[in-house]
């Protein structure tokens, strides 16, 4: 796919969000903030059997972090708490088809650190610290 492909994929995953809103009766929720914009997310997971039977996202920030998360959602719909905890800065990138760059870089991460934070604290885990770094 070429770049702009990319780039028009991402604005219609911010214009028509997968998985926003709230989820009632969440095994687990974390709220995440982006210090450097102040832009703020909530992630709720449902989890059954070691598996993210279903996953939202709420909160208001740029398209990045927006679209990011509509596709994040649903790549991490389905996958055991294993795979969300090997979740890199490269699978984000695999997932959103673009490098958003060093200085949007927390942007398209945002999301990603917020499940895996609360996949962490659904185990009461640790964060490691790849996640606290992206
Ligand atoms: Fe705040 Fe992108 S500018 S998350």
């Amino acid at each position: 796919m070429s770049l702009d492909i990319y780039a028009e994929r991402l604005i219609q995953y911010y214009e028509h969000p997968h998985n926003k809103g709230k989820l009632p009766g969440a095994s687990v929720e974390l709220h995440e903030e982006n210090v450097t914009c102040g832009d703020k997310m909530t992630i709720y997971l449902k989890i059954r059997q070691n598996i993210v039977e279903d996953i939202k996202f709420d909160g208001d920030g740029c398209a990045i972090s927006m679209a990011s998360a509509s596709m994040i959602t649903d790549f991490v719909k389905g996958k055991s708490l294993e795979e969300v905890e090997k979740m890199t800065i490269s699978t984000v990138m695999e997932i959103i088809g673009i490098d958003p760059g060093p200085a949007r870089l927390h942007c398209a991460t945002l999301s990603t650190r917020a499940i895996k934070g609360a996949v962490f604290a659904y185990q009461h885990k640790p964060m490691d610290l790849s996640t606290k770094e992206m």
